[in-house]
């Protein structure tokens, strides 16, 4: 079985990172740059933009799909997932299933917009912690700066202060990762929330649920194919900054 593993850009590369460790399966990346951010997109747009991008990973082999995107997880999984025919796995159950195995009853959640505004994550908790609180808080400036490289600086620090800072005041006893992007800046988060608060980041969860949903994947390191809809050599560079090792070639689909 080839896996697919799908984003609009970079933050799909954080479940990626689990995922090669955890399977043996050839594995194809697809981030869809040309479209970037996909948070401030419609869910028309949305949805056009993963028919477009199943359509390119069915055409490449793939057989088992990861949607590595909390936007499109929340956004059009729940509208088309029953008409997929490959098995795929969502950010979703294993983002809320790590998030709810350790809170307190608080918890906060960073997303896009598009995600904010779907309400996935404010149902699922609802469900899980029927007694428990959640806050989701938007963060539009934080996929701008992921994918310029600026994970540690000044900017990002500044951004994350401001979306933190209504979540804390909150008392947030847990804050749930819920865009694959911000693992990249999970150094910068765990300094400001200085070890007040858990973080979950859902991208090992996800991976686990991949290898026990995709039958056939066990075993470690397949080797990865890489694809984008725009600037691959952009993308080949910042992805090598944010994962601190080299990568094979990226290549463009046109
Ligand atoms: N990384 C995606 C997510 O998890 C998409 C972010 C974006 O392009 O806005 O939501």
């Amino acid at each position: 079985m080839t896996i697919g593993i799908y984003d609009s850009g970079l933050g799909g590369l954080s479940v990626w990172r689990e995922l090669r460790r955890q399977v043996s399966a050839p594995l194809i990346y697809f981030g869809d740059t040309a479209h970037l951010p996909y948070g401030d997109k419609s869910p028309d747009q949305l949805m056009d933009y993963f028919r477009a991008s199943l359509a390119f990973l069915e055409s490449r082999g793939c057989t088992g799909l990861v949607v590595a995107c909390n936007t499109t997880s929340s956004v059009v999984l729940p509208r088309i997932k029953h008409l997929v025919k490959l098995p795929l796995v969502g950010m979703i159950e294993g983002a809320v299933e790590a998030a709810s195995a350790v809170t307190k009853g608080c918890i906060g959640v960073l997303a896009t917009q598009a995600t904010t505004a779907s309400g996935v994550y404010q149902r699922a908790f609802q469900d899980v912690l029927p007694h428990g609180q959640v806050f989701v808080q938007s963060a539009p400036a934080l996929v701008p700066l992921v994918e310029e490289g600026q994970v540690s600086g000044q900017r990002a620090r500044q951004a994350l202060q401001s979306y933190l800072e209504p979540l804390t005041a909150r008392g947030i006893d847990t804050l749930l990762l819920g865009c694959t992007h911000y693992s990249f800046l999970m150094e910068l988060i765990t300094e400001l929330l200085d070890g007040k608060i858990q973080i979950i980041d859902p991208a090992s969860a996800v991976a686990g649920e991949a290898k026990a949903a995709l039958a056939g994947i066990g075993g470690q390191g397949g080797t990865t194919e890489f694809w984008v809809s725009a600037q691959p050599e952009r993308f080949k560079a910042t992805a090598e900054l944010i994962l601190q090792e080299e990568l094979p070639p990226v290549y463009l689909k046109e």
